[in-house]
Order: structure tokens, then sequence, then C-alpha cells
């Protein structure tokens, strides 16, 4: 059965934010214009380092996040579990996703079908802004990783974390 439809219009923008991109904070900045209160959920999985440990990747979204912003985004690590659970736990009855192109059309589909199943939670699909279609925390890495300059596609903070994994 549906959940009962909050007062304060609370959503969620979950993901591995291993690290966040710009064209993440292009989806957290548009959700923030659409809810009340954003709950940026960065899912932390203890069994999968990642590239960043959560903590770093939490701070690297909060020093991100425009200053205007601050006051209604929370930032919090989401320790495994179900994100139905997660978002009853913290009050919001909606996620809302970007999406680049067709692939994560057909990604994330089928997990806001799941998701809408398991507890009437509602997927909200934002269309990613054009000139950041072709950015991924997974590309930005790989091509820092090379030497490659992903300046504009990435927050300053993370521009000196790659730098830093890069030199060691
Ligand atoms: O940034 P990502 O890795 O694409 O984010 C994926 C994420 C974290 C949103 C997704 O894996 C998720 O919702 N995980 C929580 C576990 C869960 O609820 N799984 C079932 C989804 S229907």
């Amino acid at each position: 059965m549906s959940e009962p439809i909050p007062t304060v219009r609370r959503c969620v923008c979950p993901g591995s934010y291993d690290p966040v991109t710009n064209g993440h904070l292009d989806v957290i900045a548009r959700a923030a214009a659409l809810f009340d209160e954003v709950v940026v959920a960065v899912l932390h999985n203890p069994a999968k380092q990642g590239s960043f440990p959560v903590e770093e990747r939490l701070q690297m979204i909060k020093q991100s996040l425009a200053a205007e912003l601050v006051g209604r985004i929370r930032v919090d690590a989401m320790a495994g579990g179900l994100l139905v659970d997660y978002c009853r736990q913290v009050g919001a009855a909606w996620v809302v996703k970007g999406l680049r192109a067709g692939t994560d059309f057909a990604y994330e589909l089928p997990m806001a079908r799941m998701n809408k199943h398991l507890s009437g939670l509602e997927t909200v699909f934002l269309p990613g802004e054009p000139t950041l279609e072709h950015v991924s925390s997974s590309l930005v890495k790989e091509v820092a990783a090379h030497g490659g300059d992903v300046r504009g596609l990435v927050p300053d903070v993370v521009l000196e974390r790659l730098l830093a994994l890069r030199t060691g």
C-alpha cells in the first residue's frame, strides 16, 4: 500500500557518488528547485571499498554545494539495505534521478518500478544537461587516471582529489 504523502516535500537523490560530478550537482540543484528538502544519499557498500572512502565522498559533495542550497540539502551515508527503507526512515516519498541517455533509462526503469512496487516510492527522472551527457564518475576517474583534463566536469575539490590519487 502507498505511504501517506508527508507535508514537507522531501526527496532523495541516491547514488554511489564515487566521486560526485557536475552532472550529479546539476540534478541535485534541480531537485532542490522542485522539492522543499533534498537528501543526497551516498550508497555505502561495506563489501566494496570504491575509489573514495564514503566519508570523503560525503565531504566532496558538501564542499561542492552552492551556498544558497546548503540549508535545504542534507548529505548522508546509506549503509546498505533497500532504498525504499532508507526513504521511509528519512520521510521521503520521492526519488530523483538524472537520465543521460537510453542506457540510463534501461538501467533505471526496473529499479523505479521495483521501488514503486515495494512501497509506492515514486521516481522523478530529470533529463541530463546535454553538455554533461558524457560525464560519469567512472569515465572521469579513468580519464583523470591517465592524465586527461576533466576540468569543468567535476567540482574543484574533486579535481584536486583525482590529481592526488594519480600522484599518490
Ligand atoms: O550511482 P549508482 O551506483 O548508479 O546508484 C545506484 C543506487 C545506489 C541508486 C541503487 O543501487 C540503489 O538504489 N541501491 C540501494 C539498494 C536497493 O534498494 N536496491 C534495489 C533497487 S530496486
